[in-house]
């Protein structure tokens, strides 16, 4: 079977949040479990670097943006096939992939995306040098308009797969772009891509798509309703049993601590010895109290108020005075206004709070690694990867019962007696309100001081099977139920 994945983001070409993560280790498990992938992503300056083989295979002269190449490489990383689709005046920019250096989107994120659909549909309606795919799996609002294109192309016998990793974001774009990015008229009323008088590129992916998934079980009840459905709930109910959710896994091989190369030290649950030094180097890093014993609680996500960082702002400095010990550490990057309050909260707790403005896999690594526990609170949150990575590392999360983190984070709750304490696998909290956020560090805190207890809560979480197995083996029976037994009896 062959699919193609049209994303924007993928590791470890491009990446500005977890659907990098997601797009790479669902392909790399589809992979391993005999499916024919290849990654369609835009040519970023990032993406060239990161490849092998490179070779143009394709010319189009007249996509949205204006002329294109196709190029086909491998990742140098982890050899997985990929086609980019370069055009330099659409995509090598200075600022990040979607916002320029003064954080502003880039105005032309619906020429640059649509363009990427329209390369997509044309190798799926067999109209390029590239084979033609069997599933075409468009990942978020960057690839929306693949499906709707596809029809329009006429790739009748190519069937069509959305994954939405975040509805927050939809890309809107004014009306009056319909022509310059080439889309059908007769697709622009309320019933196609039209969205209170916008274009929606993601609205566009779940009206059109054969099949359209979510990543985790709560975040596809969640936006059903009007409070996390985004405008959307509606359409996604009217797609009755065609939506369902696939839940993320992790790549249990690069979030490993008994390898990862960017630890100063490697550890397991059978051996937390390593974990000491992690959290030397993490003090030492960032300029806190060389002290072994301090709780240290980290966060790492992007600062936006998704992540909550606004409360967390508020939350952090009544922990840091109710726990003399407690140290902090953020790691992030996002709205401008709430990294400055950030910066400026850390300035007030020398020694013992540190906050570092931007992200580096490296440094990812080490803060899941060194601290404690890990505060990740979420107005919503699709599935949550970061957790995740934390509970690996012996680092308990301190979460929102929101989305996926309501699936993956195990917490018997405040009345729990000692016996179904010792199966949570970390603390959850409910609603947005900083006296939440910190009254689940506090009872964090007193698991901390249970050391048996928190022995177990850690070793619990760094034993759960997180891979991408039982995810990879779902989209296939998706894939499978769409199309006709005569596509896999060639594997
Ligand atoms: P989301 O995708 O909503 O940001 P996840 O927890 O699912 O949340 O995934 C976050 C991923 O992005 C993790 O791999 C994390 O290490 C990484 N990350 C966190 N902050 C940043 C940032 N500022 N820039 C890029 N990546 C980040
Ligand atoms: C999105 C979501 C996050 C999810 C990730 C990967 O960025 O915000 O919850 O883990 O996609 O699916």
């Amino acid at each position: 079977t062959k699919v193609l994945i049209v994303a924007s983001e993928a590791l470890p070409l491009a990446k500005t949040g977890g659907l990098a993560d997601a797009v790479s280790g669902m392909a790399l498990a589809l992979r391993e479990a005999n499916v024919d992938v290849t990654v369609l992503l835009p040519a970023y300056r990032s993406a060239l670097r990161g490849v092998t083989g490179a070779q143009t295979v394709e010319h189009f002269s007249d996509l949205p943006g204006g002329e294109a190449t196709l190029v086909s490489a491998t990742t140098t990383a982890c050899d997985l096939p990929v086609l980019l689709l370069r055009n330099d005046s659409l995509y090598h920019r200075d600022g990040s992939l979607y916002l320029d250096e003064e954080g502003r989107e880039y105005d032309d994120n619906a020429i640059r995306f649509a363009a990427l659909a329209h390369a997509a549909a044309r190798i799926a309606a067999g109209k390029t040098s590239v084979d033609v795919p069997h599933i075409v799996h468009a990942q978020d609002w960057h690839a929306g308009l693949v499906p709707l294109l596809m029809r329009a192309e006429g790739a009748d016998q190519v069937k069509s797969v959305v994954t939405i990793h975040n509805l927050a974001f939809q890309g809107l774009f004014p009306m009056e772009l319909a022509d310059a990015i080439g889309l059908p008229q007769d697709c622009c009323s309320s019933d196609g891509v039209e969205f209170w008088g916008k274009i929606n590129f993601l609205k566009a992916g779940i009206r059109y798509a054969d099949r359209v998934t979510t990543v985790s079980h709560t975040y596809a009840r969640e936006v059903l309703t009007p409070e996390f459905g985004c405008g959307l709930e509606g359409l996604l109910k009217s797609r009755g049993s065609d939506f369902s959710a696939v839940p993320n896994g992790v790549d249990i091989d690069i979030w490993d601590p008994a390898l990862d190369n960017f630890l100063p030290d490697h550890f397991s649950h059978a051996d937390m010895r390593g974990k000491t030094t992690c959290k030397r180097e993490l003090q030492e890093t960032y300029g806190l109290i060389a002290d072994p014993w301090a709780p240290v609680l980290a966060m790492g996500s992007r600062l936006t108020t998704q992540k909550m960082a606004d409360v967390a702002a508020a939350a952090i400095p009544l922990a840091l005075d109710a726990n003399p010990r407690l140290q902090v550490v953020v790691l992030g990057c996002g709205d401008r206004q709430i990294e400055a309050s950030l910066t400026e909260m850390a300035q007030r707790y020398p020694g013992r709070c540190a906050v570092s403005i931007g992200y580096d896999e490296r440094s990812g690594h080490l803060l899941h690694a060194g601290a404690d526990m890990l505060l990740h609170g979420s107005r919503f949150e699709p599935f949550g990867l970061t957790p995740i990575y934390s509970m690996r590392y012996g680092t308990v999360p301190v979460a929102s019962r929101v989305g996926g983190m309501a699936d993956t984070i195990l917490d018997p709750g405040t009345q729990a007696g000692a016996d179904a304490m010792s199966e949570a696998s970390g603390v959850l909290f409910d609603g947005d309100s900083v006296d939440a956020m910190f009254n689940a560090i506090q009872r964090a805190m007193d698991m901390f001081k249970r050391p048996e207890l928190w022995r177990a809560i850690q070793r619990n979480g760094m034993t759960a099977d997180y891979s991408w197995d039982l995810p990879a083996g779902q989209y296939i029976d998706i894939y499978r139920s769409l199309l006709p037994a005569s596509a896999f009896e060639t594997q």
